[in-house]
């Protein structure tokens, strides 16, 4: 994947039909249309990034002082498992290392092992579980709390 052509930017409200199509093909759970405009108008850090002008991934994250979470990380279906999930985690620490950020956050189902290992090699420790933390096609799952500190 030649990563040069990839575009980033802050996300707009007239990306949201695209970022919707993308978020509804890839989570068991979806973030709505209105919780992705309530992160635009929250001010959230929403990036989003393109290939050949089209969406192929998105974050949301919040930094609080000297703290990062992160809320969401996508990638578009037919472009999964290319690299793409670890070039946009690198460019948010990457972000966050250059505003003074120390630790960063996340929350992943305990069965989705592609974002388990995309989060370990890029630094993150499992810190706790959240029992039955998320809703599943026939129960409940875990939550890993995740976290990472930055020198
Ligand atoms: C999780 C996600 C962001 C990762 O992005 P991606 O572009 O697919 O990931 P990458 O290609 O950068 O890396 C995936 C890594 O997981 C590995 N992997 C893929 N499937 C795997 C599996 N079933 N078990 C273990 N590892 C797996 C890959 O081999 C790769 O590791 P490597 O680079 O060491 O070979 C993406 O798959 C996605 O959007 N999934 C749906 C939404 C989601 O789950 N978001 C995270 C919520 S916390």
């Amino acid at each position: 994947m030649d990563y040069s052509n990839i575009k980033c930017y802050d996300a707009r409200i007239s990306d949201l039909k695209e970022i919707v199509l993308i978020e509804n093909n890839s989570h068991f759970s979806p973030w709505s249309k209105k919780s992705f405009e309530k992160a635009i108008k929250a001010k959230n850090i929403f990036k989003v990034f393109l290939e050949k002008e089209r969406i192929i991934g998105y974050y949301i994250a919040l930094i609080a002082q000297d703290q990062c979470e992160l809320f969401n990380i996508t990638v578009k279906k037919n472009n999964q498992n290319l690299g793409v999930g670890n070039f946009i985690l690198k460019h948010l620490i990457s972000f966050c290392k250059s505003h003074k950020v120390v630790n960063m956050f996340l929350e992943v189902r305990a069965s989705n092992f592609t974002a388990i290992k995309l989060y370990e090699k890029n630094g993150f420790n499992e810190l706790g579980i959240r029992d039955n933390y998320y809703k599943t096609l026939h129960g409940r799952e875990d939550g890993l709390l995740m976290g990472c500190t930055f020198d």
